[in-house]
């Protein structure tokens, strides 16, 4: 979603700024995963979580409780908070290890989430440390780098691009099955993009490591999660500028994430843009002042620009797709 970012290229999270002109990110939700208040996604176009306390100047106020809480989990080096850049909705702070963000509105599903990953030892999403005194949920901090404004060339190649597909199969088979998935094939993520993404740069360029910000997770079917992957890190949209060597890419993340049918997949990826799009212009019509400003930024126009463009190129992605 780089037009909705005015800057370029990403960040390592470790020089994280001190300032950040957060927008909110609406997308949409698979259609089985349910309504949610809150505000909306920027790449579902679904409400999510309460917003944090903040005052106005900007200092939060359950700083001093995730000092105590750090220092009860052994933090003992005192460094200045941070606020992370890159997020959509939520203020995120860094202190030291720790991260602190309000939860969403489905906390308690997420929590449970974050801890079952855990007890799996699956290392793909923070740590859960608990919820201070102020009600912020304190996560561990991944370092690394977040390509938080757009899929920058850096985190674009087709081993990372193959390497994100495996860690989302990773955990749609964890949650497969399991009470979290309910009567759903897995528990998908929903928001999977590059800019919740942490990639650590080794000796071969930028890998995926983990997915942040699972706060509008919920169980739905695999494809959700794989079209949205899909639209999110190759940028489908008018930017694309090699119609052929986007769709074979699109076909190596979902040979990487082992998806046999992949007749829907493009299907899937309108419907979340569409929604998305939709959704922004809902919530600015309501008044939702955040669905204002990012309207008012171009938004809707570029995400309609972008379901436009998948739409007129259905057939040879498509085509690319089902090639034996
Ligand atoms: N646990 C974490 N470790 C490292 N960076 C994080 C962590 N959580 C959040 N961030 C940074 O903060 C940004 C915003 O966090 P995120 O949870 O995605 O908020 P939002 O819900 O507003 O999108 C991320 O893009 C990332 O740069
Ligand atoms: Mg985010």
């Amino acid at each position: 979603m780089a037009p909705l970012h005015p800057s370029a290229g990403g960040t390592y999270a470790r020089t994280v700024v001190l300032t950040t002109g957060k927008t909110y990110d609406p997308h949409g939700r698979p259609p089985q995963a349910g309504a949610r208040s809150g505000a909306p996604s920027m790449t579902t176009g679904m409400r999510r979580g309460r917003r944090r306390r903040w005052s106005a100047t900007g200092h939060c106020r359950g700083t001093g409780a995730l000092l105590r809480m750090s220092a009860a989990i052994g933090q003992t080096a005192l460094m200045a908070e941070q606020l992370l850049p890159g997020g959509s909705v939520n203020r995120v702070v860094r202190h030291g290890d720790t991260v602190q963000r309000n939860p969403g509105d489905r906390a308690d599903f997420v929590h449970e989430l974050l801890r079952h990953f855990e007890q799996r030892g699956w290392r793909g999403a923070p740590r859960l440390l608990g919820v201070d005194g102020q009600g912020f949920e304190v996560l561990t901090f991944l370092d690394g780098y977040v390509a938080w404004e757009s899929a920058t060339d850096l985190v674009s190649s087709v081993e990372s691009l193959a390497e994100v597909a495996r860690l989302v199969r990773q955990f749609h088979d964890l949650t497969a099955g399991t009470p979290l998935a309910g009567d759903q094939e897995v528990v998908c993520h929903n928001d999977l993009s590059p800019k919740n993404t942490v990639y650590r740069d080794g000796r071969e360029g930028m890998r995926p490591l983990a997915f942040l910000d699972w706060d509008i997770a919920a169980p739905g079917a695999r494809i959700h999660d794989v079209a949205h992957m899909c639209w999110q890190y190759l940028d489908l949209g008018p930017a694309v500028n090699d119609l052929a060597a986007t769709s074979h890419r699109m076909r190596l993340m979902c040979d990487a994430y082992g998806l046999a049918d992949r007749s829907g997949v493009v299907e899937m990826i309108l419907w979340w843009q569409d929604r998305c799009w939709r959704g922004i212009d809902a919530g600015a019509d309501a008044g939702d002042a955040a669905m204002a400003s990012l309207r008012a930024s171009g938004a809707v126009r570029t995400v309609r620009a972008a379901y436009d463009w998948v739409l007129a190129h259905r057939a040879e992605i498509e085509a690319t797709l089902a090639w034996p």
